[in-house]
């Protein structure tokens, strides 16, 4: 038998979902909310080492990556990081800035589920955990949707299932298959906010595994001036996995591991301190075995006194603009989100709803918009849910 007394049905209990159905629920519509794990917002538990990065301060559309960089605008504009923290402030979840206007809760991101269920439950959400969704059909103006071994329908369906980073979690492609059985294009998704794996000539690097530097890291046109950590499989660190989201395969990544040099800043090395090496000159800025690893590769042996003006300043170059060539990133099994996913261009920017099918929404990680590392992927399944919650 089909339970048909709701107005919307919400696929999918993580940020997007639970904001959506809360602010729809809010509203007087009937709602229910599906997740086939045992726990709702599985991700906002383990995000930010567990004290969740809930927001960022400096959220600007150009933050987000997206086949139309125009589009999270609306979103974004209609619900920002000061209404996220305004309603953390009246649950008294108390927070702090880490850096570069990532917002972390002071303790556990516990209480930020907590809190998105206590608002679900003020809406009258009916949340429903621990079954598969079995089927999703369309016809007579309602989806309906078998979950176990229970049917449900309703005129309005949201797809808030996330992307497929982390499978281990349970994480799928699940919105894209059904986005494309309602006839919705999908960007090629690819993992991104993920280490990059060396191979090649780049291979000794991996021997440093554990170093960690400030650079500036370029891929593509982005530059992102943070740590940048060797592994035992290639880079990673917060610079890089910003780059990830940039890099395509085949293309290089730049490094500048003199992000704070001063222009001539070896030749002058030279001048002042003309019997150490390069090893030890570098020593002074960078940890000593990257300095050594990097002096070995510049093959400038000896003192620096001994070496050529314009030697030094063409290592010098290397060292500001370093190339590797990344053979590939450690998947989805290490992403911590997914680009592409959702074609926006068969969604309304105001309402998340698809342009061809009627009550259908898509919001969160499952479209094809990607935040920076730093609390931006959160803001953008709020400002995504709660524009699909006030349209439903
Ligand atoms: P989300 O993945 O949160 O939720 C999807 C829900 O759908 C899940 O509850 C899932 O169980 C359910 N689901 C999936 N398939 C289903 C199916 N077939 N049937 C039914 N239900 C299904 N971002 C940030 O801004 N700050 C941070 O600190 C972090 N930290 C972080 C750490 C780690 C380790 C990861 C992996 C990710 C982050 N992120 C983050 C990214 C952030 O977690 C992510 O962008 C959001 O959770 C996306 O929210 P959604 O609601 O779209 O998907």
């Amino acid at each position: 038998m089909t339970t048909n007394d709701y107005d919307a049905i919400v696929l999918g209990a993580g940020a997007a979902g639970l904001m959506c159905a809360a602010v729809a629920g809010q509203r007087g519509r009937r709602v229910l909310l599906l997740d086939h794990a045992e726990q709702v917002g599985k991700k906002i538990l383990i995000s930010g080492g567990g004290r969740c990065n809930f927001t960022n301060i400096h959220t600007v559309p150009e933050r987000y990556l997206s086949a139309n960089p125009h589009f999270a605008k609306s979103a974004l504009a209609r619900y920002t990081p000061a209404d996220f923290i305004a309603l953390v402030d009246a649950y008294g979840i108390a927070w702090h800035e880490k850096t570069l206007g990532q917002l972390f809760c002071d303790r556990s991101a516990k209480a930020v589920v907590a809190m998105l269920l206590d608002e679900a439950a003020k809406g009258g959400v009916d949340v429903r955990c621990g079954a598969p969704v079995r089927g999703v059909e369309h016809g007579d103006g309602l989806f309906r949707v078998t979950f176990g071994d229970r049917a449900f329908a309703a005129p309005n369906l949201v797809i808030a299932t996330g992307g497929p980073s982390i499978p281990k979690m349970g994480a799928s492609g699940f919105a894209y298959d059904l986005a494309r059985h309602f006839g919705l294009k999908v960007v090629e998704p690819r993992p991104a906010l993920v280490p990059l794996t060396l191979g090649g000539e780049d291979v000794l690097f991996r021997e440093l595994s554990g170093v960690a530097t400030p650079v500036e890291a370029r891929a593509g046109k982005a530059a992102f001036r943070e740590a940048a950590l060797f592994t035992h499989r290639g880079l990673s660190g917060p610079a890089i996995l910003q780059a990830s989201s940039y890099w395509r395969h085949g293309e290089p990544v730049t490094i500048d591991f003199l992000p704070d040099a001063a222009p001539g800043w070896l030749v002058e090395a030279k001048r002042s301190r003309p019997r150490a090496t390069l090893a030890a000159a570098l020593g002074g800025v960078l940890p000593d075995r990257l300095a050594q690893t990097l002096a070995e590769r510049l093959t400038l042996p000896g003192e620096l006194g001994a070496q050529a003006d314009r030697k030094l300043a063409g290592a010098e170059t290397r060292l500001k603009r370093w190339t590797f060539h990344p053979n590939g990133t450690e998947g989805f099994a290490k992403a911590e989100v997914t680009a592409g996913g959702i074609s926006t261009a068969g969604l309304s920017s105001q309402t998340m709803m698809a342009k061809s099918v009627a009550g259908l929404y898509a919001v969160g990680e499952a479209v094809d918009v990607t935040g920076w590392l730093g609390g931006y992927n959160f803001q953008w399944a709020w400002a995504s849910g709660y524009a699909a919650g006030r349209a439903l």
